[in-house]
């Protein structure tokens, strides 16, 4: 009923009243304004004129699986799409659907999170509104061992779609936190649930920072948005088409042949190599330079006592960033 009302508005370049909206779709009138009211929750600009009715002005802040499906590019990625008012944490939405047999592709979108995930056991801020919080499952053919390349997969396919959609000069932290400048944008959690030698399925969880125009005094030297960066309003709607879109191609490319050498345009777009790294390995803090991305997307730090080594997991503190 919601979808036929905005097909009305959407049709008139002027009012419609609510007699005609009410008569046309056998619903009352009172019944029409809660329709109304849920269509400006979802972001439509709706004017109310008594004795006019309702004119739909814009849909630019307009975020739900409609608007989404319009233009999106993608072949499978957010084809099929639950967007959620509230959820603990759209990872673990995805989890319980997957045990649902949901297929490949599927996306989870939420307006808030009460318990959302950051990587090593952190909490993630997940305000109303202002960020696009979002997780996709994957049912790749793939073993255990090439997760970590679908996450660096992930980070290039949405750094690439922030800088091509915003303009805003965005890099990879490394193995996958998206910064501008020195403050991160995006951080990005994967999760798997495998057997021995299969993956059943992964989840990435993506949570950027896109309308906020201020940050908790304890987050506003590291973190920024993308309002912040470009000083302009940014539609939530078409910066998730852009993202499945560059997604799927790096996330396609990866799962095809996860043995080739990595992704050329990570080497470009990552901040991290070339900068002096903290690496913390039991207990144990090494000094050295990030020199190179080896097998499985793992890290290779040039230590200062000239030893090489490969950095799958864990904190990595880059000299300069946050
Ligand atoms: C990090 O940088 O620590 C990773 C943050 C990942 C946050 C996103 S928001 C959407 C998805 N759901 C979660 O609970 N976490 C991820």
């Amino acid at each position: 009923m919601k979808e036929k009302i905005l097909h009305m508005l959407l049709r008139s370049h002027t009012y419609v009243s609510g007699e005609e909206l009410s008569k046309e779709l056998s619903i009352t009138r009172s019944a029409i304004w809660k329709y109304i009211k849920a269509l400006k929750e979802e972001g439509y600009t709706i004017d109310s004129v008594t004795n006019k009715g309702y004119r739909l002005t814009s849909t630019d802040q307009a975020f739900n699986a409609y608007e989404l499906e319009k233009e999106l590019n993608t072949v499978i990625l957010g084809k099929e799409a639950i967007f959620l008012k509230a959820v603990d944490s759209t990872n673990e939405e995805i989890k319980r659907q997957a045990k649902k047999d949901a297929d490949h592709g599927l996306i989870v979108i939420a307006e808030e999170q009460t318990s959302g995930k950051g990587r090593l056991g952190k909490l993630w801020s997940s305000e109303k509104g202002s960020g696009l919080w979002f997780s996709i499952l994957l049912r790749p053919d793939l073993d255990p061992s090439h997760v970590p390349g679908i996450t660096l997969a992930a980070g290039l396919g949405v750094c690439k779609a922030i800088r091509s959609f915003t303009g805003c000069n965005a890099q990879i932290k490394w193995p996958n936190d998206i910064i501008v400048g020195n403050k991160k944008i995006c951080g990005i959690l994967t999760e798997m649930t495998a057997e021995a030698d299969r993956i059943d399925h992964a989840v990435v969880g993506i949570g950027i920072n896109v309308n906020n125009v201020s940050f908790p005094a304890e987050l506003s030297e590291k973190a920024t948005s993308l309002r912040i960066e470009t000083g302009e309003f940014v539609s939530r709607t078409k910066l998730l088409q852009t993202i499945l879109y560059e997604l799927e191609i790096q996330l396609d490319e990866y799962m095809l042949n996860p043995q080739a050498s990595f992704l050329s345009d990570y080497y470009e777009l990552c901040a991290t190599l070339g900068r002096t790294v903290t690496v913390i390995r039991n207990g144990k803090e090494y000094v050295g330079v990030a020199k190179d991305i080896g097998a499985n997307g793992a890290l290779m730090v040039k230590t200062e006592s000239g030893e090489t080594l490969a950095v799958t997991s864990g904190e990595v503190a880059v000299q300069g960033i946050y």
